[in-house]
């Protein structure tokens, strides 16, 4: 018998958690805070948690996850950032706007992912900043590049936007870099019902830049200390807080498809 299999369906992850947002909608209205409130926070930390890092920082999308990243590391016209050739546009649309050089690197013909090994012709001392891109849940070897990195001076930016759930000797992707961008576009592995990013990091200083920068640089009410943006946005229409406590609710359903697919290609 034929049966007809969807490529993709958001009816049963949907249907999985109508009613957990039907609550969380209700609570944010009742709460009368939209916009960088309660429920972001509660998200955040919860997935700092389930990454072992010590800092998320929600935004509108995986693309102002790459932009707010760079920003905060400051890159001149002169610098140069690698990043592999095959990756969605975003990742190289971020270190255009950075105003930094982008070079880009062929990636490894099995893997499809950046190989190490293949990047050291390209390194010199305008490299600024390296970012490896996990592609369809597949990591890049973030050890190898977090050594070549410590030994040159160069920030890594791990673009995690296709990789939630991915791991590295049981540690989770989005948690090697020195600054981690992920993606929770609808169709990702962590799909939100709208536009979504975050960015994670152990380092406090540079949460503490991506927050202010994510607020037009706000530092505190009255302060304002970088050229920010109002990037805490989902989307135009700003950070529906529910939006991503949705995401964490379908995170086992997520993260158990994540893990059949790759069974499936063992
Ligand atoms: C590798 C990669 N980086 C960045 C992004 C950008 O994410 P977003 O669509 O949330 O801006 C995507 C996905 O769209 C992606 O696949």
């Amino acid at each position: 018998m034929k049966r007809r299999i969807p490529y993709f369906s958001f009816t049963k992850i949907n249907s999985d958690v109508e009613d957990k947002f039907e609550k969380t909608f209700h609570s944010v209205m009742d709460s009368k805070w939209y916009i960088l409130g309660k429920q972001l926070e509660k998200f955040e930390n919860s997935f700092a948690q389930y990454l072992q890092v010590e800092h998320a920082i929600g935004v509108g999308s995986g693309l102002d996850a790459l932009n707010i990243s760079l920003t905060a590391l400051e890159l001149k016209q002169d610098d140069e950032v690698i990043l592999p050739s095959y990756t969605f546009i975003a990742t190289l649309l971020s270190v255009i706007h950075s105003g930094a050089k982008p070079v880009l690197v062929d990636v490894h013909p099995e893997t499809l992912v950046l190989d190490p090994e293949s990047i050291l012709p390209y390194l010199n001392s305008k490299t600024k900043v390296i970012i490896p891109v996990h592609m369809c849940g597949f990591p890049c070897d973030m050890i190898e590049f977090n050594y070549l990195a410590s030994q040159r001076n160069i920030y890594i930016l791990e673009d995690n936007a296709q990789a939630i759930g991915a791991e590295i000797d049981n540690r989770k992707t989005g948690s090697f870099g020195y600054i981690n961008a992920t993606s929770f576009y609808p169709t990702k592995t962590l799909g939100a019902i709208g536009d979504g990013g975050i960015i994670t990091t152990n380092d406090k200083q540079i949460a503490e830049k991506c927050r202010s920068l994510r607020n037009y640089g706000l530092v505190n009410r009255k302060h304002h200390k970088y050229i920010g943006y109002n990037w805490n946005g989902l989307g135009n229409i700003k950070m529906i807080e529910n939006l991503l406590s949705i995401g964490l609710t379908t995170i086992c359903g997520v993260l158990s498809m994540y893990w059949f697919y790759r069974s499936m290609s063992n």
